[in-house]
C-alpha cells in the first residue's frame, strides 16, 4: 500500500474538527487533530441547539482546516483526498461539513470520501491501537450505544444496543437534573468520585432479559424520584447527596454495560474464537470507572482490550480521516452529489 494523506472533517454534533492522517507502510499516523468545541455556546440552553451548532460549524470549519494543515506541516497539494462525516448527526452541521469538504475537494482536485460517523468511532481502536479485524466493539456515546462485530472497514454486524437513550445522553440528562454543567459525562464522573454508589438504589434495566439490548431511560426516572425525595426532605440538594446520586447512577450504567459486554463477548467468541479482542469507542469510553470495568470483563474472557486515548474517544476528525482512507483503499469514492444523512445505520 502506498502512502496516503487525507484531510478529515467532522461536524455532526457540537465539535468542529479537522485532522490530517497519513497512512504509511508501518500503519496510520495522525499528523494533526484539531477540535473546536462549542460547549460555551450551548451552555445557556442546557443542551445542544442544532441551529446554533450548524452556524458555528460553518464559521469555524475553515479555521480548523487551516490550523490542522499548518500543524501537520502540509498544504492542499500534499493531500490525496478529503474525508468528511456525511451522517448520522444533526443535519445542519453535517451539511456544513459536507459543503466545506466539497469546496476543498473541487478546488484542489482531490477525491472526496463520505464517512459514516459511527464507522469513524468503530475504526478508532485500529487507528490508535493497531487492532486487527475482527474485533468486538462497544460503541458508547451521546447518541449511540451498540455492540458491533467489526469484520472490515465497512463490514459490521450489530449484536444489540440501546432500545431508548444512549448512556452519554443519560449522563447529560443526569447532570442537567442535578444542576451540573454540560457535557454531563465528565461532570457526573467527577462528582461520583466522592460519592457512595450504594446510598441510593438504581435499577439495572433489562439484565433479566436475554440478549445484548440495553435500556437507560429508566435510570433518569429513578434519579428524578431520588432527587425530589431529597429536596422534599432537606429543602434542597445537599452536596453529598448529589455526589451519591452521581455515584449510584454511574454504577448502574457500569453494571449494565459490563453484563451486556459479557453476553456480547460470548456471542462474538462463538463466531471468532481465534480473535479474542474487545474494543470500546465513543465519548462514554472516556469514563475511567466504565473503562476499567470493561477491561476486567475482557480479562475474564482472556480477550485483548483496546480503548483509544481519551481525546480520540470523543468526537474528532482523525477517526474520520482514517475511516476515509480505509474506504478509499477499498475503492470507494463519492461524487459532488454526496448528501448529508441525518440517519445512517452502520
Ligand atoms: O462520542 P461523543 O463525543 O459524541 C457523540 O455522541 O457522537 O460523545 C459525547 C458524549 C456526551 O454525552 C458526554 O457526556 C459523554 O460522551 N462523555 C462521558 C464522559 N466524557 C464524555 N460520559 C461519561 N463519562 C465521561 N467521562
Ligand atoms: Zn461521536
Amino acid at each position: 500500500t502506498r502512502t496516503l494523506t487525507f484531510l478529515g472533517l467532522e461536524s455532526s454534533c457540537d465539535d468542529t474538527a479537522a485532522a490530517v492522517v497519513r497512512m504509511e507502510a508501518t500503519g496510520p499516523r495522525i499528523l494533526a487533530s484539531v477540535v473546536a468545541g462549542q460547549t460555551a455556546l450551548h451552555a445557556p440552553y442546557g443542551g445542544v441547539v442544532p441551529e446554533i451548532a450548524a452556524r458555528a460549524h460553518a464559521e469555524k470549519l475553515d479555521l480548523c482546516v487551516e490550523e490542522a494543515l499548518a500543524e501537520a506541516g502540509v498544504t492542499l497539494a500534499d493531500l490525496d483526498g478529503v474525508a468528511v462525516t456525511a451522517g448520522p448527526g444533526l443535519i445542519g452541521g453535517v451539511m456544513s461539513g459536507v459543503m466545506c469538504a466539497k469546496g476543498i475537494a473541487a478546488g484542489a482536485g482531490l477525491p472526496l470520501v463520505g464517512v459514516n460517523h459511527l464507522a469513524g468511532h468503530a475504526l478508532t481502536p485500529q487507528l490508535t491501537e493497531g487492532l486487527a479485524f475482527p474485533y468486538l466493539l462497544l460503541l458508547v456515546s451521546g447518541g449511540h450505544c451498540q455492540f458491533l462485530i467489526a469484520h472490515g472497514p465497512e463490514d459490521f454486524t450489530r449484536l444489540g444496543g440501546t432500545i431508548d437513550d444512549a448512556p452519554g445522553e443519560a449522563f447529560d440528562k443526569t447532570a442537567k437534573l442535578l444542576g451540573l454543567p454540560q457535557p454531563g459525562g465528565p461532570a457526573v464522573e467527577a462528582e461520583a468520585m466522592s460519592g457512595d454508589p450504594k446510598a441510593v438504589h438504581f435499577p439495572r434495566p433489562l439484565l433479566d432479559r436475554p440478549g445484548c439490548d440495553m435500556s437507560f431511560s429508566g435510570l433518569k426516572t429513578a434519579l428524578l424520584r431520588a432527587r425530589d425525595a431529597e429536596v422534599a426532605e432537606h429543602g434542597g440538594l445537599r452536596r453529598q447527596a448529589r455526589r451519591d446520586l452521581c455515584a449510584g447512577f454511574q454504577a448502574a450504567v457500569t453494571d449494565v454495560l459490563a453484563e451486556k459486554s459479557r453476553r456480547a463477548l460470548r456471542e462474538y467468541l462463538a463466531h471468532a474464537p481465534e480473535h479474542p479482542a474487545f474494543a470500546v469507542a465513543g465519548g462514554v469510553a472516556a469514563n475511567a470507572t466504565i473503562r476499567t470495568r470493561l477491561e476486567q470483563v475482557a480479562a475474564e474472557f482472556g480477550a485483548t482490550f483496546a480503548a483509544p486515548p481519551l481525546k480520540l474517544c470523543t468526537d474528532n476528525a482523525a477517526m474520520i480521516a482514517y475511516a476515509g482512507i480505509a474506504r478509499f483503499e477499498a475503492g470507494a469514492q463519492d461524487g459532488m452529489d454526496l448528501s448529508a444523512r441525518p440517519r445512517w445505520p452502520l
